[in-house]
């Protein structure tokens, strides 16, 4: 059911006046209600809520507090609405100081909600989540603008047919952009054509080559010898990542995974990896420092609960790494 739009605010007048972004984040963010209980719920069955946290997540979401955190510049643009979910989205990213572009509001529009029931027995989870109610950002020329204009965009597969001629802009302006897919969604393989600095979980890398078995040192080749691609990364959860250069696709490194202490949580590690790699892209680093310093920052992410809360700042990226006697 489309939803009436309404109370307008001048917030991309007033954004537009702003530098250009060094990141503009297009992508999914998330609410997610982590609902812990002694045992899973049966039928009819009534029990006491041992604790509710709510976090924001989401592909892009999360990308962006992590390079935000490393002191990349970033704005998002997003459509939310008037609601409490889409309030506490504002505030959690407007207080990571990503700048949120919003055309006005949608009544009614929230962001994508989980439900995460814990067991807190087993550590299980069970999830239902709506999205029935999340709307795409909405691009116009004045948006198109700002693709031809940011450092680089950031994507993910969510929007994917909404944001195409968004990346289109970017790449023929020179930009490039960092992309984060999951699964295929409408036009998704058309955006990540257009993801110059492609990184994708082994998982789905096999999935888009179509060779479920293929080595990840081979599936990362296959992706970096795609036409106008940079860089191309494999990741792969403790196993590490790898990654190989568009000009020399051949030439695959891996990186060992970092180990920061005891893992708390998991969840969300990619989308850190991604957001630390693209802001390593704005800030200059060298494509090895990207990878590395965004492993290290995954693996940092891993000592907090959530996608967000264990996102390190560069000053705790880098204390990391010289305690690891490696070099920042
Ligand atoms: N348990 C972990 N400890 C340290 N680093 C991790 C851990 N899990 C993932 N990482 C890092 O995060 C990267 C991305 O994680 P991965 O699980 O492959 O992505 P996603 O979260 O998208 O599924 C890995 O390549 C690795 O560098
Ligand atoms: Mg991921």
């Amino acid at each position: 059911m489309p939803l009436a739009a309404s109370g307008h605010c001048s917030k991309t007048e007033t954004h537009m006046a702003d530098r250009a972004a060094d990141i503009l984040g297009l992508g999914v963010a998330t609410i997610d209600d982590l609902l812990t209980v002694a045992c899973f719920p049966k039928a009819n069955m009534k029990q006491p809520l041992l604790s509710l946290i709510r976090q924001c997540g989401g592909l892009t979401g999360s990308a962006l507090v992590a390079a935000s955190r490393l002191g990349a510049k970033c704005s998002y643009l997003i459509t939310l609405g008037d609601g409490e979910l889409s309030s506490f989205t504002r505030n959690r990213l407007t207080a990571e100081g990503i700048n949120l572009l919003e055309d006005g509001f949608q009544t009614g529009a929230e962001p994508f909600h989980s439900l995460i029931i814990v067991d807190h027995s087993t550590g299980d989870r069970s999830i239902i989540w709506r999205n029935d109610r999340t709307l795409p950002p909405r691009i116009g020329a004045a948006e198109l603008r700002l693709a031809a204009e940011a450092g680089c965009l950031f994507v993910d597969h969510v929007f994917a047919a909404d944001i195409v001629g968004m990346a289109e802009t970017a790449r023929r302006a020179g930009r490039p952009v960092v992309g984060d897919f999951e699964r295929d969604t409408p036009r998704s393989a058309e955006l990540m054509d257009l993801t110059d600095h492609l990184i994708l979980p082994l998982e789905h890398a096999r999935r888009v080559l179509g060779k479920p078995s293929v080595p990840p040192e081979e599936a990362v080749s296959d992706l970096a010898a795609r036409p106008g691609r940079s860089l191309a990364c494999v990741t792969d959860s403790e196993r590490g990542s790898w990654f190989a250069l568009g000009k020399n696709p051949g030439e695959v490194s891996h990186q060992p995974c970092f180990s920061a202490g005891e893992v708390v949580d998991s969840t969300g590690c990619g989308d850190v990896f991604h957001g630390a790699y693209a802001a390593g892209l704005v800030l200059g680093w060298s494509p090895a420092e990207r990878i590395r310093r965004a492993s290290a920052a995954a693996a940092l992410k891993t000592l907090k609960p959530g996608a967000q809360a264990g996102a390190p700042t560069l000053a705790e990226l880098k204390t990391f790494l010289v305690d690891s006697a490696e070099r920042f």
